[in-house]
């Protein structure tokens, strides 16, 4: 009796599947499809390769390469001769499935990815006015950069293409040198853990310090980043207040001390606040009467407009309870994805084991070059040329928005870094500010939104003044200032969150 054998869901799934990957990929996707969507189902038998290739118009070459792939990755299965038939190991899920997703549209992630999509505040823009914490990347020396790189990318220089194990020593011993004279920190090179970027840090350091359920001190308002890692890595995160002088730590809580206490001490993110001495001997001295980790965020120091960059609480802690973050994103480009923790001598060991095993390292010509471009002066000069840029931008930005907003708004910060905050003297709903804004294209960061806590909540803007060159400032303040005018008025209900 013949085989009932049907093309139908093949036919169906190669004229839907994606045409850009030539004629073999699409109809081995196309049949891929058919199995997870249970079209095909498990023991189901596949036309032979010459009546699908005349059934699809396609070559028989191109069905018996797809075969071929689908055998190979065990969708499909050869009974000896007799024919391919799907797996029998595949059970389609009940309903229809899409790649990816449940077929009720839900999406199966865990608890703890749930967390961390529900705290996602990651923009899908990412350049213009008044995007906060970018630098301008169009004065970046790219030909510099290009030639030495290019010398990392040679054969002769093959070892880089490796993966990396406990970073590039040369860049290492570099940063402890530079770190030694601008921060005050004396630290070996052995001290220089690489990553790639402060979300890896702050994950590294909430992994092998901390545990699922441990508490995490955070500034309120604060670097939602980094709080949506320590969250996402199952931490326990408590909010503490900020003033003019930093972290300020509510007396009920110092009862319950946490593990790690995350900082942005030379210029609190985002209201700029430098943290002042006595509050910075008083932390290192609660972290270390409680066995408290204290994350240093340095992330824009680099970039002071009146002064030399701040020295850090690294440098003045005694007890060894401070892990310092440094990043290149602010000062070089944030693409690059290189920053670099310094733990105590104690730690070294164990994140340089710890990131290894997580992360598997890389990027070493990258590092490299950046080693030989900080080295020969050009990270130096780079800041050098930039200070004076970005000063013009904030006080040009500063200008404008006092000239029209005058006592509505008081200015937090702004001696530093690459965004400027303004708070709105009225509550504002700046939540419905910002979205009238980035109707008319220009993006600006609700305040309120960096304040995990109501009490902490102020309404005002986070403005990224750094990629947008005077001469081009004033017509995105004109539409910010459009946008605060028609929502001039109290919400009522605190300014979102
Ligand atoms: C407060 C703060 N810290 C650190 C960073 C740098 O993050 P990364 O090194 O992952 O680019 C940012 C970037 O926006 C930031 O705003």
């Amino acid at each position: 009796m013949p085989r009932e054998i049907s093309v139908e869901p093949i036919v169906a799934a190669f004229a839907g599947a994606p045409v850009r990957n030539g004629l073999r990929n699409r109809l081995y996707l196309a049949v891929r499809q058919a199995i997870l969507s249970g079209r095909l189902p498990a023991g189901a038998e596949l036309p032979s390769s010459r009546s699908l290739a005349r059934e699809l118009g396609v070559a028989r070459n191109t069905v018996l390469r797809a075969y071929e792939l689908l055998l190979a990755e065990g969708y499909l299965e050869g009974r000896g001769g007799s024919g391919t038939f799907v797996s029998e190991r595949i059970r389609a899920p009940q309903g229809t499935m899409t790649e990816g997703a449940g077929g009720n549209g839900q999406v199966a992630v865990s608890a703890r990815g749930k967390t961390l999509l529900a705290h996602a505040a990651s923009s899908r823009l990412q350049g213009g006015a008044f995007m906060p914490g970018i630098p301008d990347v169009s004065h970046f020396p790219f030909a510099v950069w290009r030639r030495i790189l290019g010398r990392y990318l040679r054969p002769e220089q093959r070892h880089l293409a490796q993966y990396g194990y406990g970073g590039y020593g040369p860049l290492k011993t570099v940063l402890a040198q530079y770190l030694g004279m601008t921060r005050m920190m004396s630290c070996t090179p052995q001290q220089v853990v690489i990553v790639n970027g402060t979300h890896q840090a702050v994950d590294l350091i909430a992994r092998v310090l901390a545990d699922v359920g441990d508490r995490a001190w955070m500034e309120d308002p604060g670097y939602w980043g980094a709080r949506n890692v320590l969250q996402a890595a199952g931490l326990e995160v408590v909010a503490q207040p900020v003033d003019g002088e930093g972290l300020a730590i509510r007396p009920e809580e110092r009862e319950r001390p946490p593990r790690l206490i995350f900082v942005s001490p030379s210029c609190q993110y985002p209201t700029g606040a430098v943290m002042s001495l006595g509050r910075r001997l008083d932390l290192l001295e609660y972290a270390e009467r409680h066995g408290s980790w204290v994350i240093e965020d340095d992330y824009d120091n680099e970039m002071r407009f009146h002064s030399q960059p701040i020295a850090s609480l690294f440098g003045l802690s005694r007890s060894q309870r401070v892990i310092y973050v440094g990043t290149f994103s602010k000062v070089l480009f944030p693409g690059l994805r290189l920053a670099y923790l310094v733990v105590p001598p104690s730690l070294a060991e164990a994140f340089t084991v710890a990131n290894a095993e997580l992360y598997r390292e890389g990027r070493l010509p990258e590092q490299a070059a950046l080693a030989e471009f900080i080295d020969d002066g050009h990270f130096s000069a780079h800041i050098r040329r930039m200070r004076p840029l970005y000063r013009e931008r904030l006080e040009t930005l500063r200008e404008l928005l006092s000239g029209e907003l005058g006592t509505a708004v008081s200015f937090l910060g702004g001696h530093a870094g690459l965004h400027l905050t303004v708070q709105f003297a009225e509550p504002l709903d700046d939540v419905a500010i910002a979205a009238s804004a980035l109707n008319e294209g220009v993006i600006c960061r609700p305040l309120s939104r960096y304040s995990l806590e109501a009490s902490t909540r102020r309404s005002g803007m986070v403005l990224g003044f750094a990629p947008v060159p005077v001469e081009r400032m004033r017509r995105p303040v004109e539409i910010l200032l459009r946008a605060i005018g028609a929502h001039r008025r109290p919400s009522g209900q605190g300014a979102g969150g």
